[in-house]
């Protein structure tokens, strides 16, 4: 297959700095021979450009969304690039960068496959917050919502102007900081959400066929997986900035990683919350590369 990597070194949408080391930290750890073991095509196309934003600054364009104007400018070039690669029959692989970044990648991936696609989310978080039930007003507790079509306009209508996915094509698993607000909507969605206490209960394997086979029984052709190192539990990832108690270990997160990379509709993924500031004797990156080592070699 081929592959293009596209790196998105921002913090701007945590707030908190060491994500934007993240896709130069990968590379340095040799993230290119990776995934070139496994006889795919690697074409590095590099980073997306982040414009510096003073500290003091980045209220000024928004007075209360977090380096919003630079953010959706970021966001607006990746979906462009990501579209790009999947129309140039590529696996665009979007490294972060704090999970912001899924709302460029994700909206460039709905517009290549007209939204006939699925996400599954792996996080601890929901991500489904908007302005008003943010209690940070970090962009990055808002991607999943403004994808969903929730939220500010210029998050919402990123790159095209409609809702980018819908909801029941979301699968969420991992959830265990869940904010108050995103609780209320969660009642009123159609999202599949999937918590440890359901992947404990039912088994991992139960889950994620039943996940498959809900994706199967659908009119869609593609995967697109969002990957939050946070999904880990806490213990295991010292190198992510939002760490929860309660998740899985990096071997359970393989397993569930290599049965969507087999079911041959993966087509593109987002790898973000790498903090290498936090890390210890880079852990988190090393299973950072693990992550991406299970899925090139399981894709089909
Ligand atoms: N729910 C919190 C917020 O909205 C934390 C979000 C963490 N998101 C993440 N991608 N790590 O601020
Ligand atoms: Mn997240
Ligand atoms: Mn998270
Ligand atoms: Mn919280």
């Amino acid at each position: 297959m081929n592959i293009n990597i596209i790196g998105v070194p921002t913090f701007y949408g945590c707030d908190k700095l060491g994500p934007q080391l993240g896709p130069d930290k990968l590379r340095e750890k040799g993230l290119v021979s990776k995934i070139k073991q496994y006889k795919h095509n690697v074409f590095d196309i590099g980073n997306i450009y982040v414009k510096e934003v003073n500290e003091n600054e980045k209220l000024t364009s928004n007075p209360d969304m977090k380096y919003f104007e630079t953010l959706v400018e970021i966001n607006n070039n990746l979906a462009h690039v990501v579209n790009c690669s999947l129309a140039s029959n590529c696996f665009p692989l979007i490294i972060g960068g704090d999970h912001s970044i899924a709302l460029g990648s994700i909206s460039g991936v709905s517009k290549f496959f007209n939204k006939k696609f699925a996400i599954v989310w792996f996080d601890a978080h929901g991500d489904i917050n908007t302005f008003e039930t943010s209690e940070s007003k970090n962009v990055h507790g808002m991607p999943l919502a403004s994808l969903m079509g929730y939220g500010h306009n210029k998050l919402k209508d990123l790159y095209y102007k409609d809702t980018k996915v819908k909801e029941n094509n979301v699968y969420h698993i991992g959830g265990r900081d869940i904010d108050f607000g995103e609780k209320e909507f969660i009642k009123n969605t159609d999202m599949n959400m999937y918590y440890p206490q359901d992947l404990s209960k039912k088994g991992l394997d139960t889950i994620i066929n039943d996940i498959l086979d809900s994706i199967h029984s659908k009119d869609i052709n593609a995967i697109h997986i969002s990957f939050d190192l946070d999904f880990i539990d806490s213990k295991f990832v010292p190198g992510t900035g939002t760490r929860v108690d309660n998740g899985l270990t990096v071997n359970e997160s393989k397993y569930l990683l290599s049965e969507l990379a087999k079911s041959g509709l993966v087509k593109s993924m987002d790898l973000v919350e790498l903090n290498p500031m936090l890390d210890i004797n880079d852990t988190t990156t090393d299973i950072a590369m693990d992550l991406i080592d299970t899925i090139f070699k399981n894709l089909k």
